[in-house]
């Protein structure tokens, strides 16, 4: 899985598990997955170029830097936008586009209700944000969105994936790098992934059935 990047900070490791536990409430899972977002932000921007520019302190001039490329974070509605705030926290100068899908329950094939994106997408680094990586249909259609939207050079977050997953979106979009916090086992008949951390747009949003 050459495309795949898992970061394993003790700090996200300790989130994660947070995340998973049936126990969390709404409450603590929305912060501890916006806290998450904001340190996977850390790694995944950790190549981004810099361009300099001479700023004034209250002292001296010195050399100061800016972000290069134009930032453009992409949540998928619904569960994405649990990671909009923990990107922004790091990265304010972005700008944020929305995609909405969401997955059939049936066919587990991605449905799509929603979009709307910044201008200058094709001169933008994009960064499409959702918890969850499962069949990778939602993602890899996301990315197909994306790029008939003009954008080409876009890198995917999610917390949790699947193996399948991060196979689908790697064989439709070689080019694009993934990063998660943990690549788990598996997905169940029903396309969850296992262990995962159950309907992560249900956990956030307080919607579950049960
Ligand atoms: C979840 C999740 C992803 C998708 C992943 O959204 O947030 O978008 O499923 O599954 P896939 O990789 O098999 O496509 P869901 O469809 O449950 O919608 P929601 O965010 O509105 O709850
Ligand atoms: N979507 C979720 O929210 N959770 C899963 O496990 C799979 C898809």
């Amino acid at each position: 899985m050459k495309n795949l990047t898992v970061i394993t900070h003790p700090l996200i490791r300790r989130d994660v598990t947070i995340l998973r536990d049936k126990k969390t409430t709404n409450a603590e899972f929305r912060t501890t997955l916006s806290r998450i977002a904001g340190m996977m932000a850390f790694q995944v921007t950790k190549d981004f170029a810099l361009s300099s520019f001479q700023v004034s302190t209250p002292m001296a001039t010195t050399k100061g830097f800016k972000l290069k490329e134009s930032i453009v974070v992409v949540p998928v509605l619904r569960a994405g936008l649990g990671m909009v705030e923990g990107f922004l926290d790091v990265l304010p100068e972005a700008r944020v586009g929305h995609v909405g899908l969401y997955r059939d329950e049936t066919t587990l094939r991605p449905v799509d209700y929603y979009s709307k994106f910044p201008r200058q997408l094709s001169k933008s680094l994009v960064i499409l944000i959702d918890p969850m990586l499962a069949t990778g249909g939602s993602a890899a259609a996301a990315l197909t969105f994306l790029k008939q939207k003009g954008a080409k050079n876009i890198r995917v977050v999610c917390l949790v994936a699947a193996p399948e997953g991060v196979r689908v979106v790697t064989k439709q979009h070689p080019e694009v790098p993934i990063f998660c916090a943990c690549l788990d086992r598996s997905l169940n008949a029903r396309g969850y992934i296992i262990p995962g951390l159950g309907d992560a747009g249900d956990r956030i949003f307080g919607t579950e059935k049960l």
